[in-house]
């Protein structure tokens, strides 16, 4: 949600606190702030309302201290201002914080610090759940606590999860880190006489590719020559760091106008890289190796739920179909955020798919934990990140292999769980004996074509950007599908809606008559997705009775499908393929039209408002 980073070492701090700040921006862009304390302990707070350039310009006034902590800020309580901007001080201006994540109890923290904090004439200063944090550790060190315990005391009294970086005036060539529960993560970076601090990998990569995740529980006091670690009651520790294989140009924007249209673009290598080793054709065996349950456990299976929120909900639908259609097993789809506060009827023979390219979002990891605390089920997760906590709380683990995705909106990330999914299909139908040897192989070529589907579909931008030109003043938009392009037309909305900001709406296009029918008239756009398969006349009888209303369509079918080239008024023609593949053929198209429709309109594709890349607030 929110981006933390901090610095230790020899240089001037506020330049580095700010450069691993713009590669976390992505997290939040609300507002944000840096702290520097110089070598004698003198501070330096700056705090600016807007995106990080709003605080670029006056960087310059920063004075050189070599330790600092910085945020960039996505609002949960209090509005973006100055004044609840990170980071947040004590009120005896000793104790210095930034925090990701929510403290669920502030109000009753601030009720019980509230009397003090009269006491000596001082009052809070931000609308923000934050400053109670601040507030607990200067009281704890008030009762003679060294500050890494009184940190760990603080951070035990919050409910919620949260990580939180320090600094503290006394101390000034220390920052302070801590992790409790699953809050986005916190890393600590291994540099040559200097250390780093960050939420996110990309932050830490022109420095240092040598890392420490801190644990849930873990308290980190980092100076320039290292890090030790206390967890729980046990003596502190030196942790290891662990290499990442990640390149520096894997997070650079490069020559692409944004991020979102990068990774528009990475896609068929990031496909061909979740695919890789995975899709084996002889003998034929998907996913030989991630799936770590037992041949008689997948046997077993009677029932596949599959879970996730916002894009990878829709991967979650698509993969319910392919499930059913491939695998011959009874499945389910289920928003996590939903699912989680439900009593559905779970058991061992039922397979927990949770989807989640971050691996932190709350509401996914709420219901992992939900169906870990109340059924004995097996759970397996599909995520673009490495030793995210959905990893560790699940029971087998799909990772993506797409590359850090920056851009707000997924879009290389869903392809890739839809990926994951098929092959997850076909690996239960072998298992299951309904797919043989032969049938498994036909499935896995098939699936070996997604890259160069993809691919085509790419060359389709300029089309796409022709036609949406057509509709830069629309204010609504209905996207129809069915079947397997039900959850696409589901897909293709919610990318309009949080890259555009215009309302759009996906439906199956059966249901299109039982109510939306009557939003449509000449000013109403609908984008209709229609390559040739068994639904495709009931389609068409979707796209007549839309026409018989006047309002214009865009249709999305198959290249040199003439007959509905000829119904529409736009159409877009997508490499054919098999009924099951479309979701591969479908997704660059309606990632391109709504990048598209947004550019026509000129808003900031990379960071739309209200948004941020993961969500760990409920
Ligand atoms: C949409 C988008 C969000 C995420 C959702 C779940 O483009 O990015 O809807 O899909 O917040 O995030 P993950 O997949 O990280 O669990």
């Amino acid at each position: 949600m929110c981006g933390i980073v901090g610095y230790v070492g020899r240089q001037s701090a506020a330049p580095i606190l700010f450069e691993g700040l713009q590669h976390l921006e992505y997290r939040g862009y609300d507002s944000a702030g840096i702290a520097v304390l110089d070598r004698d302990g003198a501070l330096a707070v700056l705090k600016r309302e807007g995106k990080l350039r709003d605080l670029e310009a006056s960087l310059t006034e920063m004075p050189r201290g070599s330790a600092g902590i910085g945020h960039t800020r996505w609002a949960t309580h209090g509005p973006p201002s100055e004044r609840n901007a990170h980071p947040h001080t004590s009120a005896a201006g000793e104790v210095i914080v930034v925090q990701n994540g929510i403290v669920e109890n502030y109000r009753e923290l601030r009720a019980e610090l509230e009397p003090g904090l009269a006491a000596s004439g001082r009052s809070w200063q931000s609308d923000t759940d934050t400053e109670v944090i601040p507030e607990l550790i200067a009281r704890a060190l008030a009762d003679g606590l060294s500050f890494r315990d009184a940190l760990a005391q603080a951070v035990g009294r919050l409910r919620g999860a949260n990580a939180v970086a320090a600094v503290y005036r006394r101390e000034p060539g220390r920052i302070y880190a801590a992790r409790q529960g699953s809050a986005g993560g916190i890393i600590v970076g291994f540099g040559e006489d200097e250390m780093f601090l960050a939420s996110d990998l990309p932050a830490l990569l022109r420095h240092t590719t040598s890392v420490y995740h801190l644990e849930d529980g873990d308290i980190a006091e980092i100076d320039a020559d290292g890090v030790l670690v206390s967890r729980g009651g046990a003596p502190s520790f030196a942790p290891q760091p662990t290499q990442v294989n990640l390149d520096p140009v894997a997070v650079a924007r490069g020559p692409y106008r944004h991020f979102m249209l990068k990774e528009i673009h990475e896609q068929p290598r990031a496909l061909s890289d979740t695919i890789r080793g995975r899709a084996r054709l002889s003998p034929p065996r998907a996913l030989p190796a991630d799936l770590t349950f037992s041949e008689l456990a997948l046997r077993n299976i009677e029932r596949v739920l599959v879970i996730g929120m916002g894009t990878s909900l829709h991967a979650a639908m698509i993969g319910r179909w392919w499930i059913e259609q491939i695998a011959g097993i009874p499945a389910d789809f289920d928003n996590a955020s939903e699912f989680r506060f439900r009593a559905p009827l779970l058991g061992p023979s039922t397979l927990v798919v949770s989807v989640t390219q971050s691996g932190e979002t709350i509401d996914t990891l709420g219901a992992i934990s939900h169906v870990r605390e109340r059924w004995d089920a097996p759970q397996l997760t599909i995520t673009n990140v490495e030793g995210s906590e959905a990893t560790r709380q699940a029971d087998a683990s799909i990772v993506l292999r797409c590359g850090p995705e920056i851009g707000v909106a997924s879009t290389k990330t869903f392809v890739g769980s839809l990926a994951a999914l098929y092959l997850l299909a076909c690996r239960l139908g072998h298992a299951q004996g309904r797919l043989s040897d032969a049938e498994l192989s036909g499935r896995l070529e098939d699936l070996l074509t997604a890259p160069s589907l993809v691919e085509r579909g790419l060359q389709l931008s300029d089309r796409c950007a022709s036609v949406m030109r057509q509709f830069t003043a629309a204010s609504n938009f209905l996207v129809l599908g069915r079947g397997i392009e039900y959850p696409l037309a589901m897909e293709a909305a919610l990318k309009c809606k949080e890259i555009s900001y215009v309302h759009a709406e996906g439906y199956a296009a059966g249901e299109m008559k039982h109510g939306p029918i009557a939003l449509l008239d000449d000013g109403f756009p609908v984008i209709a997705l229609a390559p040739r398969g068994p639904l495709f006349d009931k389609m068409m009888s979707a796209i007549q009775q839309v026409r018989a209303r006047a309002a214009p369509v865009i249709a999305v079918g198959d290249a040199g499908d003439a007959e509905l080239d000829e119904l529409v008024d736009h159409f877009i023609g997508v490499p054919p393929t098999s009924a099951l593949l479309t979701p591969f053929s479908l997704s660059p198209v309606i990632q391109l039209l709504a990048y598209h429709i947004a550019l026509a309109r000129g808003l900031d594709i990379d960071q739309p408002r209200n948004l941020a890349k993961t969500v760990t607030v409920e």
